[in-house]
């Protein structure tokens, strides 16, 4: 058969995944089973949206909003999104649920029946997540009634920042399953494996800053080191080339956060639980922010531009609850998507060893 150039899922048939650990899990909630024909009935391709310059929606470093109202509103609307029922897609478990399926090998790809579909360690990573926040925040924003909400970033490569932020501490943005032996002030281990020992805290944020310093400029010289390997349709979901940022502190980070005593560091550090910590989007806008830091440091606009990379696609569901297919090509210029964010500090340039 012809070789497609794409990578997707097949949404006709959801399955009951494993965990890393292959403890069962089912995710099948996110995206439910659509038919062949409900399918082309209801899904849409994704529309850039359409907006003025006042519109845009800005994303700002969590531990400098002081706003208060800002951060109620924010916790009314998880609050709100925590009680939805199941059936409704805004469900909070529902949006958690759909980062599971897209992780946990939930889906079939697309014309492989005998490949699950991954979306980490590769190059998918950045787009799949920074579609799933673009979606995330249009619906808190319609939930909220306010359109310029954006999700603050968790800015742990600034010693300002390498907190877990006050703001995710209390109310429905708290998660109860979070290592209490890393709440505030405790600094972020930003390289953490379940074994490190803490370096007190002026040795970690130097160690934090020196870990930036290789994640984004010497080890991370070219798109497949920063981004990770091209993926190929059919082939192994897994490629195993994961990116530098993607492995640290993007991994670390959600393994320091969830709780260490928990055989696969949940909820944030396992791939089936991640997205039920309201920080797991905080931790995300950062991780998307680092992305545009990347490509202005290296003056690119494009990491690649073969058709296996721009049309691959994935489903989501838009502020109206409209299933949305959106390509990887839709993803590539945040400037259409109508964010962006409030540039940080990069102390971590003067880092290098
Ligand atoms: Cu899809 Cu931070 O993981």
């Amino acid at each position: 058969p012809p070789h497609p150039i794409f990578i997707g899922p097949n949404v006709t048939q959801c399955f009951a995944s494993f965990s890393d650990d292959y403890q069962p899990v089912n995710c099948c909630s996110g995206i439910p089973s659509y038919t062949e024909e409900e399918l082309l009935a209801t899904a849409k391709d994704f529309e850039f949206p359409v907006f003025n310059e006042s519109q845009i929606r800005v994303r700002r470093p969590v531990h400098k909003i002081t706003d208060t109202v800002f951060m109620e509103k924010y916790r009314k609307a998880t609050e709100i999104m925590k009680n939805l029922p199941i059936t409704n897609p805004h469900c909070f478990a529902r949006q958690a649920n759909i980062h599971c399926s897209y992780c946990t090998g939930a889906f079939k790809e697309e014309n492989y029946d005998d490949m699950l579909l991954r979306i980490h360690r590769s190059r998918l990573f950045f787009p799949f997540h920074r579609a799933y926040l673009y979606f995330y925040e249009r619906i808190v924003g319609k939930i909220m009634g306010d359109d310029s909400f954006a999700i603050p970033y968790w800015n742990w490569d600034v010693p300002e920042g390498m907190y877990m932020p006050d703001m995710f501490m209390n109310g429905s943005l708290f998660h109860h399953k979070r290592e209490t032996t890393h709440f505030p002030p405790r600094v972020t281990q930003n390289d953490f494996y379940k074994s490190d020992e803490f370096l007190g805290p002026e040795k970690q944020v130097e160690a934090n800053l020196a870990l930036m310093y290789v994640q984004m400029v010497s080890g991370a010289k070219t798109p497949e080191l920063f981004m990770g390997c091209p993926l190929k349709a059919g082939h192994d979901g897994w490629c195993m080339g994961l990116g530098t940022i993607e492995m640290s502190p993007h991994n670390s980070l959600h393994s320091w956060t969830g709780i260490t005593s928990l055989p696969e560091l949940e909820d944030m550090g396992a791939f089936y639980s991640a997205a039920r910590d309201p920080l797991f989007y905080a931790h995300h806008s950062n991780i998307d922010r680092l992305w545009h830091v990347w490509r202005e440091l290296n003056d690119v606009k494009e990491e690649w531009s073969d058709p296996e990379w721009f049309n691959s696609f994935f489903y989501f569901y838009d502020e109206n609850q409209q299933l949305i297919r959106v390509r990887v090509s839709d993803m590539l210029d945040e400037t259409k998507l109508g964010y962006r964010y409030v540039p940080s500090e990069t102390p971590w340039l003067d880092y290098k060893p």
